[in-house]
């Protein structure tokens, strides 16, 4: 793993990564980040680790990464936020991430809902948000942050739909500078979210989304809801219209119907 001085040097923020604990192996820098975070940690702290044995994925799912070649960090955030837009910061994790990944590539993202990132349709990052509340206010939140960066090889059950930036753009990547302009986008991100002004990150995602208007099929818990995909809510849901009404979704995973 990079030394946590070789992270910081060149990097410009205030706020994010101003603290970073560096590991070798992990069961889950969510999982120390929450700990950390628990025991008062400040905002901005980097846990970032060089594999993970116990990655943790969205819907209790597991996050594999080869070791060496990927970027796996959490950071800790205490916006002062109202409830009701909890909900919106994976989107803000998502566009920060996507905007980053344009930068350092050339190449366009594009933003699924709920948090992921994909390049040519195929996902290169995910992002798992993991909040605490006391007393019904937020206290903090984990944004854990996946890059498949420089991974050629995926399982069987993961290369149709996973990818990195070296599948994608030919090249190898410097994980640093990576890493680098992820922290760097996010920052530049969190002043609005500070202020509880979604408007501009949620632009930032909308411009990267292509499925609105599309026919969807969304998968929670084994249950099946086939529709349009209208729009986000105000909290963050994914709006689906059925020829019956219109339902909003806060978790589950969507599929595109075949073009006809
Ligand atoms: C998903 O797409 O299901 C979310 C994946 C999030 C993976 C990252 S890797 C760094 C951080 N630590 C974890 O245990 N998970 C997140």
């Amino acid at each position: 793993m990079y030394s946590k001085e070789e992270l910081q040097n060149g990097l410009r923020t205030h706020i994010f990564g101003k603290k970073i604990s560096t590991y070798d192996s992990i069961d889950s820098t969510n999982a120390c980040a929450k700990t950390l975070a628990s025991m008062g940690a400040e905002e901005g702290t980097v846990v970032i680790a060089e594999y993970q044995t116990a990655g943790r994925g969205r819907l209790g799912r597991t996050w594999q990464a080869e070791s060496g070649s990927n970027l796996l960090f959490s950071t800790i955030i205490r916006p002062t936020l109202e409830i009701n837009k909890v909900g919106l910061l994976p989107f803000f994790a998502a566009a920060g991430a996507a905007l980053a990944l344009e930068t350092v590539t050339g190449t366009r993202c594009e933003c699924k809902w709920p948090n992921d990132v994909l390049m040519n349709g195929k996902k290169c990052c995910g992002i798992l948000l993991e909040s605490s509340f006391q007393h019904n206010v937020l206290d903090y939140a984990v944004m854990g942050i996946g890059v498949n960066v420089n991974q050629k090889l995926f399982d069987e059950d993961l290369k149709d739909w996973a990818t990195s930036l070296i599948q994608e753009c030919g090249r190898e990547f410097d994980r640093r500078n990576v890493f680098h302009q992820i922290i760097t986008s996010l920052e530049l991100l969190y002043s609005e979210v500070k202020n509880g002004n979604f408007e501009i990150v949620l632009n930032e995602w909308k411009t990267r989304t292509t499925m609105f208007g599309k026919q969807v099929t969304l998968t929670q818990a084994g249950e099946r809801l086939r529709g349009r995909a209208v729009a986000l809510s105000a909290d963050g849901g994914l709006i689906i219209a059925t020829p019956e009404s219109q339902r909003v979704c806060y978790a589950g995973d969507v599929t595109f119907a075949r073009e006809s």
